[in-house]
């Protein structure tokens, strides 16, 4: 299973003190060296942690892959079509959340959904929808062409019980296995942590994984390199 690194937060601290370190675009070059497959960022309309800037110097620097997060805007998507990032991944954005809640309703934005995958694959970006491991949504979700899905998985690492988070893990699985027969790229994430990808990581029809928050929050205890290295172990089975 392939490991992308989300470095939002790394601006978000950054941002606390406005000034210009911790540097998310340094953090960014250091986890490749270290083996990420990629880096995840989401430009965010109230640009609250990564910024233009980040995005532009990560686009110029970054050697394995750009995945940016980003709702469907106007203004976004002309950045998008101007930055051109190896994935666009298209989420829900509310102003007052902390942080992503939920997947993309594929069914009832679908006209606005199309389009923008329209819009995107003109410039040769492939798409990404983040949704939650229901069929009907990634049945549409194949409809309007998208390339990838990435299934959320929040309510799996929230559940509060082990039968409510194995209920879900079933979910993703059955899902993961009927996007992979639609033809689809499967991606994952949110929540996954150092605890839970040891049950996640059996689902082998997800290509690839997305983590931000577990993997910042040990690097600042063991350093960067080891929070990637214990990651890349536990994805591969030798953890
Ligand atoms: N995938 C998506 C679409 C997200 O919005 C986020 C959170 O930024 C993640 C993955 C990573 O989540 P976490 O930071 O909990 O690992």
């Amino acid at each position: 299973m392939k490991f992308s690194l989300n470095v939002d937060h790394i601006a978000t601290i950054r941002n606390a003190r406005g000034e210009s370190q911790p540097d998310p675009v340094s953090y960014a070059l250091m986890a490749e060296q270290f083996g990420v497959d990629g880096i995840v960022v989401h430009l965010r309309e109230d640009r609250r942690h990564i910024n233009d800037r980040d995005l532009r110097l990560l686009r110029e620097l970054l050697t394995t892959k750009l995945d940016l997060e980003m709702a469907a805007t106007p203004e976004i998507i002309k950045i998008a079509c101007e930055t051109l990032p190896e994935l666009v991944t298209l989420v829900p954005e509310k102003r007052q959340e902390l942080t992503t809640e939920g997947g993309i309703n594929v069914i009832d934005n679908v006209e606005l959904l199309r389009n923008t995958i329209e819009e995107l694959h003109n410039y040769d970006i492939p798409v990404s929808l983040f949704i939650e491991p229901e069929i009907e949504h990634i049945d549409a979700a194949k409809e309007i062409e998208t390339d990838f899905i990435e299934i959320h998985t929040g309510v799996f690492a929230n559940a509060l019980t082990e039968e409510a988070q194995l209920d879900e893990l079933d979910k993703i699985r059955l899902a993961a296995k009927h996007a992979k027969k639609l033809g689809l790229g499967v991606n994952a994430g949110h929540g996954l942590n150092y605890n839970n990808i040891k049950l996640f990581r059996e689902i082998t029809d997800v290509d690839e994984v997305s983590i931000g928050h577990a993997v910042i929050a040990r690097s600042v205890f063991s350093g960067l390199k080891e929070a990637v290295r214990d990651m890349i172990k536990l994805l591969n089975n030798l953890q």
